[in-house]
């Protein structure tokens, strides 16, 4: 019997656009502050890509170039690209056939995985099948978003918690038996009500009343979905853990999606985890949708430590949640000294 090989994220990287929204530019557009924004949810600027024409796909493509440079990995080495994106570049193509194209890699599988916050959790997991069936040696697994174009900037419910960026990782066999150890992915359709966009797909294609009537952006009832991502982050968090037999203080690192402050910490509290041991980036790119947890692994890289324990975990729309649970395969402080992570200074 062949044993299925695990999944290890072997290299991260990242892309920001270079644009930054304050939140004190945002006091001037709509009727909010500084102080609410930080006190309420711990954001204090994010990025927004600005460029006629450029879409999810130009920050995917940046991180993607950058991960396969890092790596000294060629574009025909790799076997399959997954793209986790709510903002794909048009309805079809995929995002992930767009980026391909942009990066050189061809004539492989690639597709995108639709499950709002919880779709770059949801694709490792989908990747770290491929490579334990053995059908893939090297995938790529990117999250990313350009919350800007579904952000209406008059709705000051919405318009202070997102950002743009992307994350992206690589998946190769685990030489050493770290990787991907566990993950849980679930979903409640019936939370739909609370967030989503209402118009632009097939129940409710786009016309001049729509438009008009600005159902083309982010529709969320914050409160309902604090609520229930409180709950779940909580949930999926314990679940892992008792399967795996850890207790809080075997964990080295949550690794939360980052939507809100005042939830990543309720989620390391109900988990005995102190804050020094949380990945948090909201600060300075608020909630990127898909490419929350890639980019706190790309912003942490040079802490990380082979054998590190990680919990990931995410909620959003959908609704959809989502755990995993990976023991850190390399040196980070190495992949950052010998390459660069690839921040402007
Ligand atoms: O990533 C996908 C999943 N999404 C989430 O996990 C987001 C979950 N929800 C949240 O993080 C929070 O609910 C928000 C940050 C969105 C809102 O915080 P909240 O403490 O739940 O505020 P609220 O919606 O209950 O509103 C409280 C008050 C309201 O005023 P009144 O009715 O009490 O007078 C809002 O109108 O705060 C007001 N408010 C604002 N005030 C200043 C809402 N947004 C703002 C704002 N500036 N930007």
């Amino acid at each position: 019997m062949t044993i299925p090989a695990r999944a290890a994220i072997t290299a991260v990287h990242g892309y920001v656009p270079p644009d930054v929204l304050t939140n004190a530019e945002l006091a001037v557009m709509v009727d909010t502050s500084d102080a609410w924004i930080t006190e309420r949810t711990g954001i204090r600027e994010r990025h927004i890509l600005k460029g006629e024409g450029l879409g999810t796909s130009h920050m995917a493509a940046e991180a993607v170039r950058g991960l396969l440079q890092k790596t000294g990995t060629a574009p025909g080495e790799i076997d399959l690209l997954i793209c986790a994106t709510t903002t794909p570049d048009m309805q079809f193509p995929s995002t992930a056939n767009l980026i391909c194209d942009m990066v050189g890699i061809r004539d492989i599988g690639s597709f995108d995985v639709q499950a709002a916050c919880s779709g770059f959790l949801y694709s490792l997991t989908i990747a770290s099948q491929f490579i334990a069936n053995g059908t893939a040696r090297k995938v790529i697994v990117v999250g990313a978003d350009k919350m800007s174009s579904i952000i209406d900037y008059t709705d000051r419910a919405t318009c202070v918690l997102f950002g743009d960026g992307a994350g992206a990782v690589l998946l190769e066999p685990s030489a050493d038996g770290t990787g991907i150890m566990d993950s849980l992915i679930r979903s409640d359709g019936a939370g739909w009500i609370h967030l989503h966009q209402k118009a632009g797909g097939s129940r409710m294609p786009a016309s001049a009343k729509s438009v008009d009537q600005r159902l083309h952006y982010v529709h969320q009832e914050g409160a309902a979905v604090y609520k229930h991502a409180i709950a779940r982050m909580a949930e999926v968090a314990g679940q892992i853990m008792t399967r795996n037999n850890l207790r809080g203080n075997m964990i080295d690192w949550l690794v939360p999606h980052q939507a809100n402050k005042r939830i990543i910490e309720s989620t390391a509290e109900r988990m005995g985890l102190p804050m020094e041991r949380v990945m948090v980036t909201i600060n300075k790119y608020g909630n990127t949708t898909n490419a929350t947890i890639p980019l706190c692994l790309w912003d942490y890289e040079a802490k990380l430590k082979p054998g590190n324990k990680l919990l990931l975990a995410a909620f959003g729309g959908g609704f959809t949640w989502a755990g995993v649970y990976v023991q850190w395969a390399y040196d980070g402080a190495k992949a950052v000294k010998f390459n660069g992570n690839g921040k402007a200074s």
